[in-house]
């Protein structure tokens, strides 16, 4: 089994981004596990907390479940042209202590969602910068950016068009299914 956590940069109850990380945890293979980790509980990174052992019990819980993974795709919004805090908080949390990042090495996907037509660019590039530093291969292409996403999904995050928009979220999938085989490092 490969397993995959799926990474959401929304908290918000309705995301758009989390709906569509339910359908493109759908199309994977059985081959591979999905793990939805949790963002609500995470502290903001406070490096104190490392240095005096006085590590919060999320971020403990977080840190084994990253670990655990063999490769991640992180689906976000885009806040003000860049990466929602919630999102680049988890990514500093997992990155540290100093030589334990959770990161290193795990093949990694990119998908922004974003209801304008401008698809979340910007998040979507922001976190690469981040991704690169942490020694993540990315997958390049396919790339996922998801533009009006409005119009795709209804109100209950099912497709509207499944023939066009699942079409292109298999695209995406079957890239980071091939691309994580190619990649992994264990
Ligand atoms: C603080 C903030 C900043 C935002 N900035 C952008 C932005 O730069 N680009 C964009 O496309 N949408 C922006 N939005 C709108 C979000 O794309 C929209 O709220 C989206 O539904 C959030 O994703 P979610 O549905 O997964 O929670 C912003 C929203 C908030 C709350």
């Amino acid at each position: 089994m490969i397993k995959v956590g799926l990474i959401v940069g929304s908290l918000r109850k309705e995301s758009y981004s989390k709906k569509v990380a339910r359908l493109l945890a759908e199309l994977l293979p059985e081959e591979f596990e999905t793990v939805f980790l949790s963002l609500n509980e995470l502290a903001i990174y406070n490096q104190d907390f490392d240095d005096e052992g006085n590590v919060p019990t999320a971020w403990i819980k977080f840190r084994e479940q990253a670990k655990e993974l063999d490769a991640v795709i992180f689906i976000t919004p885009e806040y003000n042209r860049s990466v929602p805090a919630v999102l680049k908080n988890a990514l500093d949390i997992g990155s540290r202590p100093y030589g334990h990042s959770v990161w290193d090495k795990k093949p990694a996907a990119v998908v922004s969602v974003s209801p304008s037509k401008l698809s979340g660019f910007g998040a979507n590039h922001h976190l690469r910068q981040s991704l690169v530093f942490l020694n993540m291969p990315v997958m390049q292409q396919p790339e996922a950016y998801i533009g009006e996403i409005g119009q795709l999904l209804d109100d209950d995050g099912h497709y509207q068009n499944p023939e066009r928009t699942q079409a292109f979220f298999k695209t995406i999938v079957d890239g980071f299914v091939s691309w994580t085989k190619q990649n992994l490092s264990k």
